[in-house]
């Protein structure tokens, strides 16, 4: 006996707009929350979120090539159709979008959302590409569902402010929500690609937090931002990641450089570091 799925799927952009227009046609408010899949308890946050916030919930699962680099973990990125739908399900999720690859990237394919300025430092100089493959896919997908919300994690902080601009810029018409990260009970923040650390590893990604935690807190205590960052990348470093991308404070809003002063500012501290193969990120407002 096979276990059948237990939230209905749409596999193709013409069956997810057939049921989105049957619920918007009963007068209810539809939510969506893109994903990648190997879902967890940070993903099943937003989709609660977006429950709160509509009557439908939409999740997509598309492991996006586009955003990936030749050299990255495209093809081990975790697929579980089964049992992210399981979870999906079971956190109040009416749909399950999934297109295949070629759904979303037709034959002739040749269009890229490209956001500059707050897409360019951080992330953007570290995974050159990533943000256009990010801002073309989550582009298309509220294009695909035209959701009345969408749901985007604060852990990717730089993507929910890239998200925010095209939204703007490009007229769509969704209200975005960003919403609060969910940790483990060491305080790192959850992520698909935690599976991929060794137990030794794991200790090593619990200080993480804690010196992001710390930075946050000298900043909001009137340190200057240059020694802060310098402190935060030592204190990295000696609690044993191998490669540091960046441990920077920035403007909240457009992440645009802060002077090397006390922040004069809303202001978000965002780091990037390596323990083995596996690239951890986090952010915490200041
Ligand atoms: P993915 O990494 O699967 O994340 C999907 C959503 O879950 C994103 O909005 C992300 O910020 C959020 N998320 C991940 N970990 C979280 C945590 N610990 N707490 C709260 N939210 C968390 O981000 C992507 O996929 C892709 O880039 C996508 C937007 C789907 C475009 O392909």
């Amino acid at each position: 006996m096979t276990m059948s799925s237990p939230l209905p799927a749409a596999r193709t952009v013409e069956s997810l707009r057939v049921a989105v227009a049957a619920w918007k046609s009963a007068g209810q408010r539809v939510a969506m929350v893109p994903t990648m899949g190997a879902l967890h308890e940070g993903h099943l946050s937003l989709v609660r979120l977006a429950r709160q916030n509509a009557d439908r919930v939409v999740a997509s699962v598309f492991v996006n090539p586009t955003q990936f680099a030749p050299n990255e973990d495209f093809d081990a990125y975790p697929r579980d159709e089964a049992r992210d739908a399981a979870l999906l399900g079971s956190a109040g999720c009416d749909l399950l979008y999934a297109p295949a690859v070629a759904e979303m990237y037709a034959t002739g394919f040749a269009t890229t959302v490209t956001v500059t300025g707050v897409s360019e430092p951080l992330d953007g100089q570290a995974r050159p590409h990533h943000f256009a493959g990010v801002a073309t896919v989550v582009t298309k997908l509220l294009n695909q569902c035209a959701p009345d919300v969408a749901i985007f994690g604060e852990k990717d902080y730089q993507q929910l402010q890239v998200i925010r601009r095209l939204v703007a810029d490009l007229d769509l018409p969704v209200r975005i929500i960003g919403a609060p990260t969910a940790r483990a009970a060491d305080g790192l923040a959850l992520s698909s690609r935690n599976a991929y650390l060794s137990d030794a590893e794991r200790v090593v990604a619990g200080k993480l937090n804690v010196i992001l935690d710390n930075a946050a807190t000298a900043l909001s205590a009137g340190d200057a931002v240059g020694p802060v960052e310098a402190h935060g990348v030592a204190a990295l470093k000696a609690a044993g990641f191998d490669k540091i991308d960046y441990l920077e404070a920035r403007a909240a809003d457009d992440l645009s450089r802060l002077g090397p002063g006390p922040i004069d500012r809303p202001a978000r501290v965002l780091v990037a570091a390596w323990l083995g193969k596996t690239r951890l990120i986090d952010n915490m407002a200041v």
